[in-house]
């Protein structure tokens, strides 16, 4: 890791956040797949760059932001947008309280005044599904001006120095739009693409060390087996998710290993063809018990 990076992370993890943001604080343990990516990302953090992360579902995005916290030690507030995300959802909302028999008006501040105040980190997850007349609040958030005047209180804020703000997109999937073009310029964006066969191995023994070896290596072999007829476009991508792979694997330490596939990827699915290939392409490795190939007649 480079020095300009320590030198970030040392200053960051010695801000006093109070006890209960230091619960916002996440758990790190992403898997670079690329080796510099997870540097570079950090570097561009440590700039104070609005960083996105483009990559399909289950890639690691997510754990990707979380592991930035756990390195910063800092706390992470989150947003997922979806298109009924309005301004009250990312910059908070008024209330009437009634303190000693006197009400009056208060302002709850949402994700990312406390962010931008507090010097949290902001997450903002699939980005693209917001609504586009709604983003445009966080334009001088995101460029380098970080600032912002609450539209709903009239208050002018100015970022704390470790506000970094962080941002996942699927790419070109059902109910997404494309990002505006000035929201997007004022990000840097990087691609992250899933992890490879032997990383995958890797994750998974760090993650179940329970698991024997062959059992893993029997849903390797498996999702080896889906990724492959994802790419031949007989299968959607969700059949070759870590998720949904990490999901079976931790069935599968309590149950049989077909039907934690079953309940982990194929009836994740939509399509009923999708589902039967699923299981057949599981029956290549996992051969049917006798009972089960007795009800298959
Ligand atoms: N590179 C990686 N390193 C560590 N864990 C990973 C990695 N890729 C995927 N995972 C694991 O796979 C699961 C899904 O990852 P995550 O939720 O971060 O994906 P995502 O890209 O945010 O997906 P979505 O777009 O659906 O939100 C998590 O359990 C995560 O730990
Ligand atoms: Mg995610």
């Amino acid at each position: 890791m480079t020095m300009f990076i320590e030198k970030e992370q040392e200053r960051r993890s010695q801000t006093n956040y109070l006890p209960e943001h230091l619960r916002l604080v996440q758990e790190g343990g992403y898997v670079s797949p690329i080796p510099y990516l997870w540097e570079d990302v950090l570097i561009a953090v440590t700039l104070k760059k609005p960083v996105l992360l483009k990559g399909p579902s289950g890639s690691g995005k997510t754990k990707l932001a979380q592991s930035v916290s756990q390195y910063f030690h800092q706390p992470m507030q989150s947003v997922n947008c979806s298109v009924d995300l309005d301004a009250e959802s990312l910059l908070g909302f008024k209330t009437i309280v009634t303190k000693e028999g006197q009400t009056h008006i208060e302002f709850v501040e949402g994700p990312v005044v406390q962010a931008m105040k507090k010097g949290h980190l902001l997450y903002i997850d699939e980005i693209n599904m917001a609504k586009p007349e709604t983003l445009p609040i966080l334009h001088s958030v995101l460029d380098h001006r970080r600032m912002l005047t609450n539209p709903l209180t009239g208050e002018v804020i100015h970022a704390h120095e470790n506000f970094s703000a962080i941002a996942a997109i699927n790419e070109g999937y059902v109910g997404t739009s494309p990002m505006n073009e000035a929201l997007k310029n004022r990000f840097v964006s990087f691609s992250i693409p899933y992890l490879s066969d032997d990383q995958l191995k890797s994750l998974l023994v760090s993650s179940f060390p329970e698991v024997e070896e062959r059992k893993l290596h029997t849903f390797l072999s498996i999702h080896g087996d889906l990724k492959k007829q994802v790419m031949n476009g007989l299968l959607s991508d969700e059949a070759a998710s870590v998720r949904s792979l990490m999901d079976a694997v931790n069935l599968a330490i309590h149950m049989p290993e077909k039907r934690a596939i079953q309940y982990a990827i194929a009836e994740k699915l939509d399509d009923p063809m999708e589902q039967k290939l699923v299981l057949e392409l599981v029956d290549t490795w996992i051969p049917p018990t006798f009972e089960e190939g007795l009800r298959s007649w």
